[in-house]
């Protein structure tokens, strides 16, 4: 096992009807800003809990938050925070709330400008208006890290940035605010989740005996209920472990004393700044490539991936690896999300564009090995098609 420092002051605050208790959390007299996306808390009834929840306090709202939070929205935001003196953020809504709440949060305090906190992945940051969140899609673990991914759409980038001043002071995890979702917004979030956990995990073995049976236990309860959520959307024990498993997937547990690979959301990110696909699509799309591609690289982890995760145990090492990438692709379809170019209309042109978007980005080492350079990104992006 490597080293390592878990740190996570993020509270949870899980289960039904629980938005009752964020007054609680937020200090007595706080000018507290509510942001959030499209307007699906408006539609939900969402927002009206939240307004009732706080109504001892003083609340301003900010809604159109895109999916890919943008600088230019985001910027916006930032200027009616100063004026207005918030000291207080409630992120309603998904990662994209979240993360974008994260920047407006860091670049409201922020005296340069903001666009440099995120260049230099968060380096400049001293301090942040605190905040907390009320989750309604399940899928980046938002809401319990203190990452965020923020594009700017003149600079044509989607990039990602931390901060320790960036974790949420609490989140509200309600299982039955999910039940809005689209089909293809719940794919998304166990797609996400999915990878996440394969980033952290299929890499090379340094005996995190541990961290591995975590990993398993995330994929597989994705495996079981991912399916059962499209089916019967409603049922709340189903719904209830997706999002318990989207928060453990990428809050820093299961990547303590273990490497960590990143590539194929590296790669993704570019693909939604330069044609605006879904952040889980890009994953869908990517990964089997990926492992496919560096087989070889993973193979002790593919294979352990192989048998406990999918129960593969005969053929060669070969066989058995080519199954297992075979039945992720295929898990990705069953969550009706679509695994190829092709299927987003997207040709092999694209290619080019991504690998002088990552050199542009330095993103040139990619990988648990840092060994995943723009030619071996090419060939991936071969086997994307
Ligand atoms: O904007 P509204 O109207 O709320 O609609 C949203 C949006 O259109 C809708 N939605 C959310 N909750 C709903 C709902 N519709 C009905 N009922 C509900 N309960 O879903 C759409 C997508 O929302 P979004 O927030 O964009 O999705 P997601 O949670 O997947 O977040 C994606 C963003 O997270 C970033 C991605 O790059 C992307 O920008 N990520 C953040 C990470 C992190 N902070 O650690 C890691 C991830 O890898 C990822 O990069
Ligand atoms: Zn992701």
């Amino acid at each position: 096992m490597l080293n390592f420092t878990f740190y996570n002051p993020t509270k949870i605050i899980f289960g039904k009807e629980r938005i009752r208790d964020i007054a609680g959390e937020i200090p007595k007299g706080s000018k507290i800003l509510v942001t959030y996306g499209g307007g699906s808390i408006k539609r939900n009834g969402v927002f009206d809990e939240v307004k009732t929840a706080l109504q001892d306090y003083e609340l301003m709202e900010f809604g159109g938050i895109e999916p890919n939070p943008t600088y230019e929205t985001l910027m916006q935001c930032v200027d009616i925070v100063r004026k207005n003196k918030i000291d207080f953020l409630l992120a309603v809504g998904g990662g994209s709330v979240i993360d974008g709440t994260k920047f407006i949060a860091a670049a409201a305090m922020y005296e340069g400008e903001p666009w440099e906190i995120v260049k230099t992945f968060g380096k400049k940051v001293k301090s942040s208006i605190p905040f907390g969140t009320v989750l309604t899609l399940p899928a980046s673990g938002s809401e319990m890290n203190n990452g965020a991914v923020i594009t700017h759409r003149a600079l044509n980038a989607k990039l990602p940035f931390v901060h320790p001043s960036l974790f949420p002071r609490f989140s509200v995890l309600d299982p039955t605010k999910t039940y809005t979702l689209p089909p293809g917004q719940i794919g998304n979030g166990v797609v996400d989740t999915f990878v996440h956990v394969v980033e952290q995990y299929l890499t090379y073995p340094v005996n995190g005996k541990l961290q591995d049976r975590f990993a398993e236990g995330l994929l597989l309860t994705l495996i079981e209920d991912g399916p059962k959520a499209l089916a019967e959307p409603k049922n709340y024990d189903v719904r209830a472990n997706l999002m318990w498993c989207a928060t453990l997937g990428l809050n820093g547990l299961i990547s303590a004393g273990v490497p960590q690979d990143w590539a194929t959301h590296m790669i993704g990110h570019e693909l939604t700044a330069l044609r605006g696909l879904d952040h889980a699509k890009t994953l869908a799309v990517v990964l089997p490539a990926m492992l496919k591609i560096r087989s070889q690289d993973k193979k002790e982890k593919l294979l352990q991936y192989a048998e406990r995760v999918w129960g593969i145990t005969t053929g060669d090492d070969n066989s058995r690896i080519d199954a297992a990438i075979g039945k992720t692709r295929h898990f990705f379809e069953s969550m009706q999300v679509a695994t190829r170019l092709c299927d987003y209309n997207i040709s092999a042109d694209i290619i080019p564009a991504v690998v002088e978007q990552l050199k542009a980005h330095g993103m040139i080492k990619l990988g648990e090995k840092r060994d995943v350079t723009p030619e071996l990104v090419e060939a991936i992006m071969k086997e994307c098609l």
